[in-house]
């Protein structure tokens, strides 16, 4: 399922093979797609997760097969005796747990504040204290907040809009510090609306392709926050993934650099919408309109430039072919033949 080159594949396994590797939140969308990644790369991978967000339905089908290089301590972040446990002996942690979304961080701002700032900061100190030699931190565009310019650059002005946008610039600053007042090799790869198989389509807080994705198959009219103007850098999640390898994996001495991880093109919902509904077969449902939320930014873009020269990344997946694999996923989880919308779902 994940997309990448196979001279990709070529490169990154010398720099994984036979290495313990952490992942944060692996129990997650593109948590999963990472610890995937690493397993083919020969990595052994311990992932902690509290499944706040998520199952350990896919793990558990991994550790059956890898019961040897796949560990799961079903904990929390917050809790140092299961960091301790979660980062030994592990070179490279990745650092992907989260409260992951802008309304549940509207809903509840202090569990979104403990979670991934004091998580953040007790996860640095865990790696720290074990010897790991650096951390990839997810960190999210939503940083950016309103401003006007486009395409946003890392040395844009942060301007946080939400507790969740917030709370992962907060991080970034961890980051920063843990690097210059501990020499821990640090960086934070800015993702852009990823998206791809496994996300999960059934929450309220969902992403906005799973969501259209799911009404749609349902042949149902998804709602439209706005009037869909409002334009994104879609990213498939492989170039995610592949991100956060070539940012583990770097010889260069990263000290807590924030890296815009995106596609490089924005396209608006509205166009999105009406390339969904084709590949979903219902391309007569009109999308229904709705206020636009709290906390959403109305357009955003990555520049790449940062990214290129950094840790060497290129997104390798473009959108159209992203969005087929992602909806061919979706028809397989919720068409009726599969039993029922839901039946399969979030497996
Ligand atoms: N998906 C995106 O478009 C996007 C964009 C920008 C940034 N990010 C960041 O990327 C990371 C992964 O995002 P995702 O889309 O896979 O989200 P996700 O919610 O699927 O994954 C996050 C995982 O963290 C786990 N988690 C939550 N609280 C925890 C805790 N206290 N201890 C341990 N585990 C905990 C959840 O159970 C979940 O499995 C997050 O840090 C998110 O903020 C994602």
């Amino acid at each position: 399922m994940l997309r990448l080159p196979q001279e990709w594949f070529a490169r990154l396994r010398p720099r994984y093979e036979g290495k313990r590797v952490c992942i944060t939140g692996g129990a997650g969308f593109i948590g999963g797609h990472l610890v995937d990644a690493l397993l083919s790369l020969g990595s052994s991978i311990t992932v902690i997760d509290d499944l706040s967000n998520s199952t350990a339905a896919h793990l558990a089908g991994l550790i059956d097969i890898e019961p040897e290089r796949v560990r799961f301590i079903h904990g929390s972040i917050l809790d140092d005796a299961a960091l301790v446990q979660a980062v030994e002996g592990a070179e490279r942690v990745f650092h992907l747990a989260a409260v992951s979304s802008v309304p549940r961080s509207i809903a509840d701002p202090e569990r979104s504040y403990t979670v991934n700032v004091t998580g953040t900061m007790r996860l640095a100190e865990a790696a720290r204290r074990a010897g790991a030699r650096r951390i990839v931190y997810s960190a999210s565009s939503s940083a950016y907040g309103q401003g006007e310019r486009l395409p946003k650059v890392e040395t844009d002005t942060p301007a946080p809009v939400s507790p969740y946008a917030a709370s992962k610039l907060a991080a970034e600053h961890i980051m920063l510090a843990w690097a210059a007042s501990y020499g821990l090799s640090t960086v934070s790869l800015r993702y852009f609306n990823i998206f791809g198989p496994r996300q999960p389509a059934d929450s309220p807080y969902s992403a906005v392709i799973a969501v259209f994705a799911r009404k749609l198959l349902e042949g149902k009219a998804p709602i439209i926050f706005g009037d869909g103007g409002q334009t994104r850098d879609f990213t498939y999640v492989s170039n995610a993934v592949l991100a956060n390898l070539l940012a583990g994996s770097s010889e260069r001495a990263l000290a807590g650099e924030v890296v815009n991880i995106g596609a490089g093109a924005r396209i608006d919902l509205l166009t999105l919408f009406r390339k969904i509904a084709e590949q979903c077969g219902v391309g007569h449902i009109q999308p229904e309109h709705q206020p636009s939320r709290a906390g959403d930014v109305r357009h955003s873009l990555a520049d790449l430039s940062r990214a290129r020269e950094l840790i060497g990344y290129e997104p390798v997946v473009a959108l159209d072919v992203g969005l087929a694999e992602t909806i061919a996923w979706y028809k397989e989880q919720w068409a009726p033949e599969a039993g029922g919308a839901g039946a399969r779902a979030r497996r």
